[in-house]
């Protein structure tokens, strides 16, 4: 057999070394060019009070291999096979692909891991689990492991709460376990998009790095370790409960899909390799993003015909593109405390079914959406009450509510063919061209028939989605959950974008979409320019900077627009038209994080791939200790070329917060090279805190 194998791509490289009938993963990171280094000179040598033989970690890390850090795959038949020795037993590659079977003959455990090296360099890993054995195997755990380099010192995750999602924590990786476990079953408001490692410093533009993200929505860990020995690796694995996966002989556990992103110059090029390949997934929403009008700000339970198709007439004015009909329009639904579970059109209010809104919302030239939360069952529904054993839960006993309502056990087959004909009914009936498929619930203690099913709930409601999907491919799908709680790579392998939150708060969504988009593309996180006074906060906000927060997203307004003043219908239709204008470059551009001199003040953009134009955003978020801003320096145009810089959006006077603009302002444009707004950057006026402007770039 082969003793190494050698994958490349777009700047990334991944040595494995196949010696010891073990899988090492020797080096995963800068492109090693032709000359690639035997593995016997990278060998450590032996410490004393160690075992005999040097010990660097397996890429499934074994305790029987020497690794006295977290098991790669932990499990046990009893009181027999608790510790694997994995033995490389086949290898199949090519230049960009390594599918690695390994097995322990005598625990009766084959473990399958495949690797690819994607076109933008992302790596893909998969792993497998067969119970090639006598009698049951049970289970614990099967994580992708990857070690990092000893120069990888500090650590990065993200953390959060209800409209406060994807806040960064950094530190220094110590020796020790740093893990963050999410048993939410749904990804989590807290989830960590990425486990991350980085040289010290690392930054938006700076830097090597190397993050990890696991393409699942149930339980899941992520950590970062640094071992006795000095081995580092970052990890993330599915969270299994006792007893959940328990392996007949012949059956297979299949982890969910990490993702592993390798980056020389920040976090920009960790974003780069995910833009690049989920840009390139044949599913990838290609048609213009339209322009969203969701009612749940605007009128919230309170639904009503009249009120709703002048809302629908004054969206559509405002050239609005998709109406959404969120939260209330079916059975029971006057509040959050009862109908969920119940499908069907509430005559109560809808005397007449959707059909009055949905014809009417078509004839403005919109599509129609429609809010549902499937996986739900609130026990005052009638569907409760018919079926209470469809309550997922530990045995005899229901978990406690949380927004009123409980978790549908979907892993129950008639619970499952209940929801999916209710969906499949509705969207049959109505012209229904995008779902808003929310999940308000941490789903705590999931169980179907006395056994935890965290697990096989996950699947049960990936089945749903693709099921739909596929009867009904014309319809797009939102991930929401309570905002930003099930943001991840498993489920948007089934749907076309997320709520990134419910802060509509312009100031919070700064720092949201700034770190969902390091994994995330701009068009995939829905972003809605909000009320005046955030309903979330309470903080009140120029519509300018609340336009501008929007831009970089998937558009969208959730405002009762019926109400605005002539000012602000002129200054929404406005950013609308930009949005529109520009919306080809933003979802298809490069984004780019501009590292400032200090955290008052923030700046951000996409640049276009063949760098002819570029659109980017300057904000003031607190008053800054310099009494002039740094020069906004711009980095990845090309250096060589000519742009005229402009203000993108006409700029909102009370913005500023100096007697005068700089004069290029009042000029209207300024020419600099790509090199020099590297260098040297563009003078900014200074403006009040939550105020933005943004600028459009074009090659000349
Ligand atoms: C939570 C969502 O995140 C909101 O946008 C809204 O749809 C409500 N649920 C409706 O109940």
């Amino acid at each position: 057999m082969i003793d190494r194998l050698y994958l490349c791509a777009a700047g990334v490289s991944v040595l494995l070394d196949l010696r010891d009938a073990d899988v090492r993963l020797v080096h995963w990171g800068a492109d090693l060019g032709e000359q690639v280094p035997d593995a016997t000179a990278l060998e450590p040598s032996v410490p004393h009070s160690a075992s005999d033989q040097p010990a660097p970690v397996s890429l499934i890390p074994q305790a029987s291999r020497g690794w006295r850090g977290t098991p790669g795959v932990t499990g046990d038949r009893g009181s027999r096979d608790y510790s694997l020795r994995l033995v490389l037993q086949d290898v199949e590659a090519d230049e960009s692909r390594a599918v690695l079977t390994l097995s322990d003959e005598a625990a009766g455990i084959r473990v399958r891991t495949t690797l690819a090296l994607a076109p933008s360099g992302l790596l893909l890993i998969d792993n497998e689990l067969e119970n090639t054995g006598e009698g049951d195997f049970r289970l614990a755990s099967l994580d992708t492991s990857l070690p990092v380099p000893a120069h990888a010192t500090e650590a990065l995750d993200l953390t959060g709460r209800w409209a406060r999602e994807k806040h960064p924590q950094r530190r220094t990786i110590d020796q020790g376990t740093w893990v963050r476990s999410g048993r939410h079953g749904r990804t989590g408001h807290d989830s960590t998009l990425v486990i991350a490692a980085g040289t010290p410093g690392f930054s938006w533009r700076s830097g090597e790095v190397w993050a990890l993200h696991l393409g699942w929505s149930g339980d899941h860990a992520s950590r970062v370790e640094r071992a006795g020995d000095g081995q580092k690796v970052i990890a993330v694995g599915e969270l299994l409960h006792p007893g959940e996966l328990v392996l007949a002989p012949g059956e297979t556990y299949r982890s969910p899909r990490a993702f592993a992103a390798y980056s020389g110059h920040g976090l920009d090029g960790v974003s780069e390799r995910f833009h690049e390949w989920m840009r390139a997934r044949p599913g990838h929403p290609s048609s213009p993003r339209p322009v969203v009008l969701n009612t749940w700000e605007a009128v919230y339970f309170n639904h009503d015909l009249e009120v709703l198709r002048q809302l629908a007439d004054a969206a559509a004015e405002l050239g609005v593109e998709r109406f959404v009909l969120d939260d209330g329009w079916f059975l029971g639904r006057r509040d959050d405390s009862a109908g969920l579970g119940d499908w069907f059109v509430d005559p109560d209010v809808w005397p007449q079914g959707l059909t009055p809104l949905t014809d009417h919302v078509v004839s403005r030239g919109m599509q129609f959406g429609l809010w549902v939360e499937p996986e739900m069952i609130n026990e005052d529904s009638d569907l409760a009450r018919a079926h209470p054993d469809w309550i997922s839960g530990p045995g005899d006993r229901r978990s406690l509510r949380w927004r009123h309502q409980q978790v549908l056990d979907l892993v129950n087959p008639d619970a499952w063919q209940y929801i999916y004909d209710r969906l499949d009914a509705l969207l049959s009936e109505y012209p229904i061209s995008y779902l808003k498929w929310d999940q308000n619930r941490d789903q705590l203690e999931l169980g179907h028939d006395g056994r935890s099913s965290t697990h096989e709930q996950t699947l049960a409601a990936y089945r749903m989605f693709d099921a739909l999907r596929a009867a009904h491919p014309g319809v797009e799908i939102e991930s929401c959950s309570s905002g930003g709680a099930r943001v991840d790579l498993g489920i948007l392998e089934r749907t076309d974008r997320v709520w990134a939150s419910d802060t509509n708060d312009a100031l919070e969504r700064q720092t949201i979409q700034r770190w969902t988009g390091l994994v995330l593309p701009p068009e995939l996180v829905g972003t809605h320019v909000g009320p005046g006074t955030s309903h979330t906060t309470g903080r009140t906000h120029a519509l300018s900077f609340r336009a501008i927060t929007a831009l970089f997203g998937h558009f969208g307004v959730e405002w009762d627009v019926r109400a605005l003043t002539d000012g602000e219908r002129k200054e929404l239709g406005a950013a609308i038209a930009f949005y529109k204008a520009n919306r080809a470059l933003l979802h298809s551009g490069r984004a780019v994080r501009i590292d400032r001199p200090d955290e008052t003040d923030s700046a951000y953009g996409v640049i276009a791939q063949d760098v002819s134009e570029a659109l980017v955003a300057y904000v003031a978020l607190a008053t800054s200790p310099d009494e002039a801003p740094a020069r906004l320096r711009i980095p990845g145009l090309d250096p060589d070329r000519l742009y005229e810089v402009s203000p993108g959006l006409q700029i909102d006077r009370h913005a500023v917060a100096h007697r005068a603009l700089p004069a290029w302002f009042d000029a209207g444009s300024a020419a600099m090279s790509g090199r020099a707004l590297e260098v040297l950057g563009l003078a900014m006026p200074g403006l009040h805190p939550e105020q933005a402007i943004v600028l459009k770039l074009t090659a000349v």
